[in-house]
């Protein structure tokens, strides 16, 4: 068996894609290892999440742009990551572009998950523009992460029907539950030298 693939997760919310990884490690379903857990929202309930299994995690403070890190907090960023001896760093719903800096320090070996058939709704709040367009399909797609928003190659996607009593909470539940088996199977590609 090849070694475990060392993951970096970054993410800004409630870190729900990273216990589904944490899960599959822990099940035995995937050949990996959390190396280290990064928020750039402080008390993010990801980092929590990550004390609780024992992993490192820390807040980055993202400085004075909304959409992005401050240009030396993304080199931080990078540092730790390399410092962890992450190959493989997986966005699981982190809020922000990724810059040069990351781009040029994991060629291809960034993923991110977005709860869209892209290339359809970028962006944010992707669920609730499917189901206020009137569409009768939503899903999520694991994609490489490139200079674009929601632009880089596509790695999988699962469909997930929208149903006629849907609302925008109860979609994205049944999207997140797509995630949570997408995500893990792709970095599980990965560990498996598929990808
Ligand atoms: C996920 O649904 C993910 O697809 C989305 O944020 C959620 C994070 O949930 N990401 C984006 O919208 C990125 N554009 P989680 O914190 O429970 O994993």
């Amino acid at each position: 068996m090849n070694p475990p693939v060392i993951l970096g997760i970054i993410g800004s919310g409630k870190g729900s894609n990273c216990r589904a990884i944490i899960e599959a490690i822990e099940g035995g379903q995937l050949n990996a290892r959390v190396g280290i857990v990064i928020s750039d929202v402080e008390n993010a309930p990801i980092l929590s999440l990550a004390v609780a299994h024992g992993i490192p995690s820390f807040h980055l403070p993202p400085g004075k742009f909304k959409t992005k890190l401050d240009p030396s907090r993304e080199i931080m960023l990078v540092e730790a990551l390399q410092q962890y001896r992450v190959s493989l760093v997986v966005l699981a719903g982190y809020m922000r572009m990724v810059k040069e800096p990351m781009l040029e320090a994991f060629p291809r070996r960034i993923i991110n998950v977005h709860p869209s058939l892209l290339p359809a709704y970028p962006g944010l709040r992707s669920w609730e523009q499917a189901l206020l367009a009137g569409e009768r399909r939503a899903g999520c797609t694991v994609h490489f992460v490139d200079a674009g928003m929601d632009t880089g190659d596509i790695l999988a996607q699962q469909i997930v029907s929208i149903l006629p009593n849907d609302t925008p909470e109860s979609l994205h539940a049944r999207i997140q539950l797509a995630e949570h088996a997408l995500l893990p199977q792709v970095i599980s590609w990965f560990a498996e030298g598929k990808i």
